[in-house]
Order: C-alpha cells, then sequence, then structure tokens
C-alpha cells in the first residue's frame, strides 16, 4: 500500500518551495521506505530551487537526512525496519569500472530507487540527490541507506549524509590534508566549516578560513581555523600567501564554487599544490586561466564528488568520533525548524545566519 505524507515541494524556477501531501510507493526489489527524523537544509536544495541544477521540476527537496528505515523491497539484506540510518546519496554499484578498479567513490553508476514518488496527482516527482527527505518518509534505493549508531542525535548524523561529510572529505578524501600542511578554505558555511574541521583533524599546521562573512570566520575559528581572512575587505590570495611565508597553501579548498572563487584557489595555492573544488558552479558559469599558469604552477586541480567519501566506510566511523567526543558535529546545528520553515530557512543560510538550519520530525 502506497503511503501519503507531507513534504517540501519546489514546483517551478524560483518560485518559493510549499508543503504538499506526497504518494510514496511501498519499496520495490532493492528499495527501502525511510522515517524521516531530521533533514538538513543545504545550498545544494536552494540550487535545485533556483533551476540551477536541473529542469526536472517539481523536486522534492531535502538530502541530508537521518531516520529509521520502516519496510524494506525484496532481496534487501543490508538494512532492516528499525535500523538508524544516515541517507547517502551515491550508493556505490560495485560493477562500474571505477568500482572494479577499487575506486568506489568515483562510482559512474550509483543508485537510486526505481519506483517514483509523485503528488497526489500523480506528477512524478524528481527527488533531490535521488533522496527527497523534507518529507515524513521517503522512498531510497537500500544502498542509499548507512547503518550508524543510533545513539547518535538524527539532527546531528543527517548532516553526515552531504555537507558536511562533502566539507570534512574535501580535505580528508580529496585533498589528503597531512600533518603539518597549510590549508585554506574558501567559503566558511557548512560545507566549508566542515573542510576547517577536516584540516584540523589531519593535523594540518596552518588553516586559514575565508569568507566575506565575519560571522562565518568567528564560527570557522571554533571549528579550528588558525588564521581567518575576510575576503570583502583585504585581497584573498595576497592574504594566505603572507599568512603561508610567501608561498601560498598546500591545499586551498573552494566551498563556494564561483569562477571569482576558484581564481583565487588556483593562485592562492603553493607552487604543485592542490585545488579542491567541492562548492557547485551553476551551468551558465565559466572559468578562464593562462593555460601557461596551470602548466607552470603544477600540482592538482581536483573536484570533490561527495568529499570522495564512502559512506559505508566514513559514516560509522565519523559518528564513533563524534559519539566520543572528538568531533563537534553539534557546533553545525545552529537552529532546529519545522517542515514548513523551509522558505525562511533558505532566506537565513542566505543571509548568512546559519551553518545549518535542521528540519526535525
Ligand atoms: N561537492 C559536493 O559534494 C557538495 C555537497 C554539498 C554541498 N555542496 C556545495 O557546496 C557549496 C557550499 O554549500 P554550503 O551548504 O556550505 O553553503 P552556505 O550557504 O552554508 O555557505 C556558503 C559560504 O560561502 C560564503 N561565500 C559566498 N560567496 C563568497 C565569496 N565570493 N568569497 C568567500 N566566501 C563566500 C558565504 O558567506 C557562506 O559562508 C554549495 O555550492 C553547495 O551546493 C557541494
Ligand atoms: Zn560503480
Ligand atoms: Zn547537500
Amino acid at each position: 500500500m502506497s503511503q501519503k505524507v507531507r513534504a517540501v515541494v519546489a514546483r517551478g524556477k524560483n518560485q518559493p518551495v510549499t508543503v504538499e501531501t506526497i504518494v510514496v510507493p511501498d519499496p520495490g526489489p532493492g528499495e527501502a521506505v525511510v522515517k524521516i527524523q531530521a533533514c538538513g537544509v543545504c545550498h545544494t536544495d536552494y540550487h535545485y530551487r533556483q533551476g540551477g541544477i536541473s529542469d526536472d521540476f517539481p523536486f522534492l527537496l531535502g538530502h541530508e537526512a537521518a531516520g529509521v528505515v520502516e519496510a524494506v523491497g525484496e532481496g534487501v539484506d543490508e538494512v532492516a525496519p528499525g535500523d538508524f540510518v544516515i541517507l547517502n546519496w551515491r550508493a556505490v554499484c560495485g560493477q562500474c569500472r571505477a568500482c572494479r578498479r577499487g575506486r568506489p567513490w568515483y562510482c559512474f553508476d550509483t543508485h537510486n530507487a526505481a519506483r517514483k514518488m509523485t503528488l497526489e496527482d500523480g506528477t512524478e516527482l524528481t527527488a533531490a540527490l535521488g533522496i527527497g527527505a523534507f518529507a515524513e518518509k521517503t522512498l531510497v534505493h537500500a544502498g542509499q541507506c548507512t547503518k550508524v549508531d543510533p545513539s547518535a542525535s538524527a539532527a546531528v548524523a543527517g548532516l553526515l549524509g552531504c555537507g558536511v561529510m562533502a566539507g570534512l572529505g574535501a580535505a580528508l578524501n580529496t585533498g589528503n590534508v597531512q600533518r603539518g600542511d597549510s590549508v585554506a578554505v574558501i567559503g566558511c558555511g557548512g560545507v566549508g566549516g566542515a573542510s576547517v574541521m577536516g584540516a584540523n583533524l589531519a593535523g594540518a599546521a596552518r588553516i586559514i578560513a575565508v569568507d566575506i562573512d565575519d560571522r562565518k570566520l568567528e564560527v570557522a575559528r571554533k571549528l579550528g581555523a588558525t588564521h581567518t581572512v575576510n575576503s570583502r575587505e583585504n585581497d584573498a590570495v595576497e592574504a594566505v600567501r603572507e599568512l603561508t611565508g610567501g608561498h601560498g597553501a598546500d591545499v586551498v579548498i573552494d566551498a563556494v564554487g564561483v569562477p571569482e572563487t576558484y581564481r583565487q584557489a588556483f593562485y592562492a595555492r603553493d607552487l604543485a599544490g592542490t585545488v579542491v573544488l567541492v562548492g557547485v558552479p551553476t551551468p551558465e558559469m565559466k572559468l578562464e586561466l593562462p593555460l601557461l599558469d596551470v602548466f607552470g604552477r603544477g600540482g592538482a586541480l581536483k573536484s570533490s564528488w561527495y568529499g570522495d567519501c564512502l559512506p559505508s566506510r566514513d559514516f560509522p566511523m565519523l559518528v564513533d568520533l563524534y559519539l566520543q567526543g572528538r568531533l563537534d558535529l553539534e557546533a553545525f546545528v545552529t537552529e532546529t525548524v519545522a517542515l514548513d520553515q523551509v522558505e525562511e530557512a533558505f532566506d537565513r543560510m542566505n543571509a548568512g545566519d546559519v551553518l545549518r538550519s535542521v528540519v526535525v520530525f
């Protein structure tokens, strides 16, 4: 029996989101229905609302979520009803050439539920990142459910499902920050803030937080930044170079994802350093760089999909660190809100008032 639940839907480009009744089908083979307990508001949800990701409206938003498995379809053995899970948006296939080469975090064929959730009139919804968790219940591929210690708070655990994992992984996995490295992070919202924390966890000696908002820089200090730069008032590249003995940082993470910040990241790194792009650009953005500089500065220009994480490896480990008091993930939860307050939460995110608003059910 399909079920009707309340959910947040973006019906059209740049339109305020609405709370609607949606229809969640029973799980098909390999699928699971999850009762959502908490779901964070991520900038990517806003990108969807603005039509910046695709035109496949209506979108069912929300994707940084934790909850309890309610039902599973045929052939599901990795999770069972009652399991506390974090939802992930890259359920690796195990079969594609990336998976077969032992690099499953690059999986080229990640799984989502095949059955579609719909509006009451039958219109198919596009679930944000194949999750759609600003909903009392959602349907996902069972591989998108990663079981973790149920003593973790859902509001905190859910954040590992996207932004916080992307930011931590941009530093730990993609940037491969090493003990003693210098790291600069441009844009210190939920994602960049987590990169600062990741650099700290890895033992970076110098962690420079760059943002245009002093409030974010203040939070970044609490997350482990050793220096801060307001790039509205100062030249980001000059400032990072000055703070690194004139060289630039070993790893620079762009957690904004616009041409201006990418260019800053490119020039703020040391020769042979690494740039990590974890912020997501929109389709019209273009980048122009002297090709000779790309060659001459050497090093690596990388993008970070989901922090190159492996949910089954990384989520339980990070939840463990959090429960031991070694990773202050609570710091990312600025406020908890109700399902009908997502639009206001977008306003607060855009005004820079929050690191994360989290919808709790
Ligand atoms: N790669 C991934 O897997 C992944 C996952 C989640 C989110 N993202 C993307 O990461 C980006 C950040 O997401 P978020 O949730 O942290 O957003 P956010 O709105 O919480 O944070 C953005 C931060 O960037 C700062 N900023 C904006 N313009 C800037 C500029 N020109 N220079 C310096 N700082 C600037 C803002 O003040 C803010 O602190 C988004 O593009 C989002 O879509 C990527
Ligand atoms: Zn694969
Ligand atoms: Zn996200």
